[in-house]
């Protein structure tokens, strides 16, 4: 099989469409580094891998903190294998009426959803781009709503749902960014709605009845991940299976900008592209 030896790398892999996304990548030959935040959930969907043959190994870190997305970028990069696919599909739903803060104090949703995913992304993106060919795959939401560059941790006016879909956007706008940054280079980088209302934990706890299944969003994942004709596709929005376009947002060059600035400073990294006057 042609996937074999290849390595992936999924967010969130203990539970909901992306430990259906592991189990597959695995049953196609892919070594699948699964990760969560509970170990136990963790080593049983390794544990049911390997029972079904496939090569699996689990690594723990909480994306509400960026100091355990530095030790999981550090524990990828120690296990030597060299990685050919990055699936952020990690999150939290609408749930919650409250405002949350990370480990960091940032907007919880924020944080989890978008922020680690770009932290991890940049940490990751040399092993990434040292492969022959490589994918990342950002999983967002048909729920967008524009970043408010004026109060971007939503301390007016907060509710599950707004957080959510600012996040969801902001990982859309981190995706054309990059891949505009990569073009070139053997990489493809694509984000996507999966499906509407799988039937997962995050869609129960928000009190909607699913209408659809974790292999509808899954097979719109796995197609940005593993189909060989989406090897020189970048930079593209999906929903389900079928290229759309995102929020207006996201093709606002002057907001993307303003994301990008804004995360390498809360990151506390550099810009590799900002010139000295930046
Ligand atoms: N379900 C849908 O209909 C739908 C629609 C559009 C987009 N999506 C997107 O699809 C992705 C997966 O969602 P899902 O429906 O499969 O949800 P899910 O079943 O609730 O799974 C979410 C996964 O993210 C992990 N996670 C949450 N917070 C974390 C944290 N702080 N640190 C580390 N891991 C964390 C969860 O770990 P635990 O097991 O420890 O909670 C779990 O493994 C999300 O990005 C979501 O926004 C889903």
């Amino acid at each position: 099989m042609t996937t074999k030896g290849k390595t992936v790398l999924i967010t969130g892999s203990t539970d909901g469409v992306g430990r259906y996304v592991a189990e597959r990548l695995a049953a196609q030959g892919w070594g699948v580094i699964v990760h969560g935040r509970d170990r136990a959930r963790g080593e049983a969907v390794v544990e049911r891998i390997a029972q079904q043959g496939g090569k699996a190994r689990f690594l723990v870190a909480d994306l509400a903190s960026l100091a355990e997305v530095r030790s999981l970028a550090d524990a990828v990069r120690r296990e030597g294998d060299g990685l050919d696919a990055l699936v952020n599909n990690a999150g939290i739903g609408t749930s919650g009426a409250r405002r949350e803060l990370s480990a960091d104090g940032f907007e919880l949703r924020f944080a989890v959803n978008y922020l680690a995913g770009f932290l991890l992304t940049r940490l990751l993106l040399p092993m990434l781009t040292s492969q022959k060919s490589a994918r990342i795959v950002n999983v967002s939401s048909a729920g967008q709503q524009a970043i408010d560059f004026s109060d971007v941790m939503l301390t007016r006016g907060y509710s599950g749902v707004r957080a959510y879909c600012q996040s969801k956007l902001a990982q859309i706008l981190f995706t054309f960014d990059l891949a505009k940054e990569l073009a070139g280079q053997n990489i493809a980088v694509n984000c996507l709605h999966p499906a509407t209302y799988m039937d997962t934990t995050m869609v129960r706890l928000s009190g909607v009845r699913p209408i659809s299944t974790v292999e509808q969003g899954g097979a719109a994942i796995l197609q940005l991940v593993d189909e060989p004709a989406f090897a020189g596709r970048s930079g593209l929005y999906f929903s389900g299976m079928q290229e759309l376009r995102a929020d207006r947002q996201a093709y606002d060059e002057d907001a993307r900008r303003r994301l990008r600035a804004l995360s390498f400073d809360l990151v506390g990294h550099a810009d590799p592209l900002a010139g000295p006057s930046d």
